[in-house]
């Protein structure tokens, strides 16, 4: 297994599991820990966040904070954040590195657009080819001035301060779109709102409320309608303990339903309905996945999962407003899909082909690379009947949710699998081959 991300040896080797067995907590959730990073940074006074994501995505959103003057101490047990305020941010010295996190680019642009100040921000390769377009859009109509390449990718120049309160609909369902117009909004000039016609995860919403923020949230006939009051001071999130990942629990319940003698015991989890649809979709095709202790932490629904072999059986259909709550579970659900005995058809997804890479073709050219029959739409994906996976060598795209995906699918191919770049997880979860490996899997690194 690889010691880091950075090591040179890239190459991950699985082969079949007879069982798999394991009991353990995952690092706290990466949207969580983000907006737990933003929020106590303008917040008043200390925040001492637990369970903080170890992803490197929540790195690079403390490097940016920390780049704008924000003190931040990290330590192995928690970070403590001393809250500089909605006034107390500093111009950077140099341009902000967000690396592969497009919800730090896109979520922290809207904090960026209320400084009067001028920040320069961009990332990794695959940062600059996702489209910005959609914050830019926002963060002019409330005054900001951004240049970016092609007036859609970074590097972004943001010229920020004085912002106006806008109302906004957003044409895109995301939720890092919407967050970045309510962060922007606390530092515009009255009652910032953003109307979704498709919910998406509500993580800033709840975040908001936590800290003393004027916000109303209402059901109307266009849609969910969010505002926020702005220039009112953020309290500090105090001792704040970050919910497991669920994104990153994905991919052992998967793992826990699709191996042999399987049973996978996740603590601590977060369950936020906007972000379980998977959990939803598995069960009604027969996953034998247990909620318990179901509890409600600081606004967020958290539970301990626990996943077992199962025997998927029916159709899933997954179109409209529900791809937003399990967008970025669409990788591993396809690979489950591959024994399902019926058949997974996902419509209404294109908003894959602008992640962390096209991540529609990555499934599809690495399924048909293990032997799987699969249709590509523009905007999703048809798999049919049980089919038999046969071990390959597969690239990871650089995109650490199809690394991730395709390890759970070595777990049960025939011979062996190969990951080309698989290091990607770290993104998200940098411990994952090593849980996966203390819980059974048969997994060896080599040289690329
Ligand atoms: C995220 C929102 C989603 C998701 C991403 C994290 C967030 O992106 O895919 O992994 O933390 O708000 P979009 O807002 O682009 O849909």
């Amino acid at each position: 297994m690889p010691e880091s991300q950075h090591s040179s040896t890239n190459i991950i080797k699985i082969a079949p599991a007879a069982a798999l067995r394991g009991d353990f907590q995952l690092p706290g959730d990466k949207s969580i820990s983000h907006r737990s990073a933003m929020f106590a940074a303008v917040g008043e006074g200390e925040s001492r966040l637990r369970n903080y994501s170890s992803a490197r995505d929540c790195q690079s959103t403390l490097d940016c904070l920390e780049a704008l003057g924000v003190k931040i101490k990290r330590e192995p047990d928690a970070i403590t954040i001393e809250g500089a305020g909605l006034d107390g941010l500093r111009q950077s010295p140099r341009a902000l590195d967000v690396g592969n996190s497009g919800s730090t680019i896109r979520m922290l642009s809207g904090i960026l657009a209320g400084q009067r100040f001028t920040t320069e921000i961009t990332g990794d390769e695959s940062i600059q080819r996702r489209p910005m377009r959609r914050i830019i859009d926002p963060l002019a109509l409330m005054g900001a001035r951004i240049e970016a390449r092609e007036d859609n990718f970074a590097p972004l120049r943001i010229h920020g301060g004085n912002l106006k309160a806008i109302e906004y609909a957003p044409p895109v369902a995301s939720a890092q779109v919407k967050s970045c117009a309510l962060l922007a909004g606390l530092f515009a000039d009255g009652r910032t709102t953003v109307i979704e016609k498709t919910p998406t995860r509500n993580h800033t919403e709840v975040m908001l409320r936590e800290s003393g923020a004027e916000i109303e949230v209402e059901q109307t006939s266009d849609g969910e309608r969010i505002s926020v009051v702005g220039g009112k001071p953020l309290q500090a999130l105090g001792d704040y303990t970050v919910a497991g990942d669920l994104s990153s629990a994905s991919f052992f319940i998967v793992a826990a339903l699709i191996a042999p003698d399987a049973e996978l015991r996740l603590r601590h989890i977060g369950i936020n309905p906007s972000r379980a649809a998977l959990i939803d979709a598995l069960k009604t095709i027969g996953a034998k996945i247990e909620i318990a202790d179901r509890r409600v932490a600081r606004g967020e629904p958290v539970a301990d999962i626990v996943a077992q072999s199962s025997t998927l059986k029916g159709d899933l259909e997954l179109s409209g407003a529900v791809i937003a709550n399990l967008i970025d579970e669409i990788p591993i659900l396809a690979i489950a899909a591959t024994q399902l005995d019926g058949a997974l058809a996902i419509r209404d997804a294109r908003e894959l082909r602008v992640k962390e890479s096209d991540r529609l073709r990555a499934i599809v050219d690495n399924l048909r690379q293990m032997g799987i029959e699969i249709e590509e739409f523009d905007d999703g994906l048809r798999l049919a009947g049980k089919q038999r996976l046969r071990g390959a060598r597969v690239d990871s795209f650089d995109d650490h949710r199809i690394a991730m995906s395709f390890a759970v699918a070595g777990l049960i191919a025939e011979g062996q699998t190969e990951i080309v770049n698989a290091d990607a997880a770290s993104v998200s979860l940098p411990e994952f081959y090593q849980l996966l490996a203390a819980s059974g899997a048969k997994i060896e690194q080599s040289p690329a």
